[in-house]
């Protein structure tokens, strides 16, 4: 089988989608998949990028980065037409790389995870990992996550958007409370993200969250637990399973869940499985697979939420392109589950042959 692992991309996320893709790299089988490596800059040039893993690590708290030089340029064409991806090497003169039988978008955030690509490989007719063009949108924009999970009965935290030039009122802040998080709407990995805890710092916030989307929530803070849920496609259309679930707990030098926390500081601890009543995981496990048909996702995606003292469960948000790096909860999740890294991959991509 060959499998075309994307990664990189115009989104912040770039760096974490790059890490990523070197853990998916590392998992694959060579005896059973030929890899075509295919790293999208941050301009948004595609390269023949090197399928070493090694060199997609976190090196010195810095994050991988693919550039023009990180291989031979190519030049996209997204046609069935001439048997799906045609890839144009121009340094060799056309050459396709095409007849790819499957991608596997390891790209998150815009461009990635948000239906853009899915778009694009939809027109060219080839399977890919993961969630389609309309799940990967509704599930990148925080409003509709909450919204159409919320229509199903999963309970989501108090909120407001703001859509452009919009601000707070009085009314809001009342409803909400301190503190709140403020959000780009469409983005991941905690990029954009502030915490407020005094009304003087939110223009300072909004102002922030819009560097990266013009749409920015304001969430009302759940003083609560951080619990994720990993959950795969049935196999042979079944209902989608659920992992154990963990429990992530910031340890040391952070408020919250922020990105240095995430990735830089080795700031944070897990609990896998979560240390949770029986009936608190199964009400977990049930609303993620429910969050998960309400977006219409496929393959795969992890489901975060916040359960408070009182047991109370809320939803977070849906990722239809977690994070696969080594200290990433997906993976990990469902290897406590019984389906270990290799199997996982090998899962995802069968599921998106079938
Ligand atoms: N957006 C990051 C990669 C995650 O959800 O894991
Ligand atoms: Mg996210």
């Amino acid at each position: 089988t060959r499998v075309a692992i994307v990664f990189g991309g115009r989104s912040p996320e770039h760096g974490i989608s790059c890490v990523s893709a070197g853990s998916v790299l590392d998992a694959l089988d060579p005896d059973e998949f030929e890899v075509v490596p295919v790293g999208i800059t941050r301009q948004g040039q595609w390269v023949l990028a090197s399928g070493d893993p090694g060199q997609l690590a976190i090196q010195d708290r810095k994050l991988p980065e693919i550039t023009s030089g990180s291989g031979a340029e190519l030049v996209l064409r997204a046609d069935p037409a001439v048997g799906g991806l045609m890839v144009l090497d121009p340094a060799q003169g056309p050459r396709a790389l095409a007849d790819v039988d499957v991608v596997f978008p390891v790209l998150h955030g815009a461009y990635g995870e948000d239906g853009t690509i899915q778009g694009m490989l939809e027109m060219a007719d080839i399977p890919y990992v993961g969630a389609n063009v309309f799940a990967s949108a509704a599930a990148m924009d925080k409003e509709f996550t909450k919204k159409l999970c919320a229509a199903e009965g999963i309970p989501v935290g108090p909120y407001v958007v703001l859509r452009n030039g919009m601000t707070m009122t009085e009314e809001d802040k009342q409803r909400l409370g301190l503190p709140v998080f403020v959000k780009p709407s469409r983005a991941g990995s905690s990029f954009g993200i502030t915490k407020v805890d005094d009304w003087s710092q939110l223009d300072a916030a909004v102002a922030t969250a819009r560097e990266i989307d013009t749409k920015v929530l304001v969430e009302g803070a759940i003083v609560g637990r951080e619990i994720e849920c990993g959950v795969l496609e049935g196999e042979a259309g079944g209902a989608p399973e659920a992992s154990v679930l963990a429990e992530v707990r910031v340890i040391s030098g952070h408020d919250w869940y922020d990105f240095e926390a995430k990735y830089i500081d080795d700031a944070c601890e897990y609990d896998i499985p979560a240390n949770l009543p029986e009936q608190v995981t199964r009400q977990v496990q049930e609303y993620a697979t429910r969050a998960f048909t309400a977006l219409d996702c496929s393959g795969l995606a992890r489901v975060d939420f916040f359960v408070t003292p009182e047991q109370d469960v809320y939803l977070n948000e849906i990722n239809t392109m977690p994070g696969f790096t080594p200290t990433s909860m997906f993976p990990r999740m469902w290897a406590a589950s019984g389906l270990e890294y290799p199997k996982l991959v090998n899962r995802l991509i069968r599921t998106a042959l079938r």
